[in-house]
């Protein structure tokens, strides 16, 4: 949507055991992009708590997320970062956009779904509302692009649903306080003014989804109860070594090219995995490794992996030496993202028709 200001905001979630899934998959995109427009990376703690988190727990792994995205190569002087509870418009427009999104919507949630497992009547109300709570993150800054994973492709499309039901509901509204951008594309769908942007999702191709290094089919998680599923951040380099050398894989040697990896998933994954990480795709790693048996591949992929991963590892120590200073980011950050959500605040007050008496 190419009238409104470009502006990346993307998030991650401070639920301990960061791993390399969230690395290849959104934090080590973030960092080209905050050259290319201005951007805004949160740890959301919103998101969290929709699941129970210990509160001395909660604190830490915020500065832990903080701490990975610093030693990733995100600059607090380009881009804003903060912690998501520290700007109360975040809760503001999410339940705005409770009012606006349909259970229908919601209900067809595939990550709820999972997260919620058999037990949907314990899950917490929050962990329902988790996509609208998302679609607010985004839009309270007008966010036009947003990295992310594979798996977060629905809860985007939700998003853009939440924007274009704003936008049509409110279109006269929008259009009679000036306070639109013209729609370059106006259609039945959409009106001629437009409050919320249509927001572009940013996945990765072949590395969109990193899978658990136990089991192919399966995404990697933080919250797989096997540590040797995933390479966390935290790991230091004889634990990667370890992990890929126990890493599951099947008898055969790797293919000469991508589309034998089709029915390979444990294969099909490490390939992708030293595709991501040394800036290549499947297909020249099966140039150099096609014919090749595992037990060649996996320590070059192990050496690769320590040498991309352990200086973040030590940066990201390092830094949480200081938590003064991560937390002197995060306020300087929360104060920078408070300028920008305020005033689009204020605007959607009006327009939902809020009396301000203040
Ligand atoms: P979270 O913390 O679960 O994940 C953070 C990011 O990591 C990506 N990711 C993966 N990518 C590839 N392979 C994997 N195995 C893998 N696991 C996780 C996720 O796709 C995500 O990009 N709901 C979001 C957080 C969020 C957000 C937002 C994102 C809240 N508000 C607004 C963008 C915009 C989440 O799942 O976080």
């Amino acid at each position: 949507m190419t009238a409104f200001q470009p502006r990346v905001f993307s998030g991650v979630q401070p639920t301990g055991n960061l791993h390399l899934g969230n690395y290849i998959g959104a934090i080590s995109r973030f960092v080209p992009l905050q050259d290319e427009m201005p951007s805004i990376f949160c740890v959301v703690d919103l998101h969290a708590i929709t699941a129970w988190q210990n509160p001395k727990e909660l604190s830490q792994a915020t500065r832990e997320v903080t701490a990975a995205y610093l030693a990733s190569g995100i600059d607090p002087k380009k881009a804003i970062i903060f912690n998501q509870s520290q700007v109360k418009e975040h809760a503001e427009l999410a339940w705005i956009f409770n009012c606006i999104a349909r259970m229908g919507w919601l209900n067809r949630m595939t990550q709820f779904k999972e997260k919620a497992g058999k037990n949907k009547e314990n899950a917490s109300v929050g962990l329902f509302a988790y996509p609208t709570l998302m679609a607010a993150d985004i839009l309270a800054y007008r966010g036009t692009h947003v990295p992310v994973g594979d798996d977060q492709k629905q809860h985007l499309e939700l998003t853009r649903d939440i924007a274009q039901k704003f936008n049509n509901d409110f279109s006269d509204r929008i259009q009679e306080l000036g306070v639109g951008v013209p729609n370059p594309t106006p259609s039945n769908e959409l009106p001629p003014e437009l409050f919320f942007p249509i927001t572009e999702p940013l996945i990765a191709g072949e590395a969109a989804r990193i899978m658990s290094l136990r089991d192919g089919t399966k995404k990697m998680s933080k919250s797989d109860p096997s540590d040797l599923s995933r390479i966390n951040l935290t790991d230091d380099a004889d634990m990667i070594a370890k992990k890929i050398r126990k890493a599951k894989t099947d008898p055969e040697p790797l293919p000469g090219d991508v589309e034998g990896l089709k029915t390979r998933p444990e294969a099909d994954n490490l390939v992708g995995i030293y595709a991501a990480l040394d800036g290549s795709n499947k297909q020249t790693v099966l140039k150099d490794f096609g014919g090749r048996q595992f037990s060649e591949f996996k320590p070059a992929l192990s050496d690769l992996a320590v040498a991309k991963l352990t200086p973040i590892t030590e940066e990201m120590r390092r830094l949480l030496e200081s938590p003064g200073e991560i937390d002197a980011i995060l306020k300087d950050g929360a104060e920078k993202a408070s300028e920008i959500a305020e005033p689009v605040l204020r605007d959607v007050r009006k327009i939902v028709g809020f009396l301000d008496v203040r």
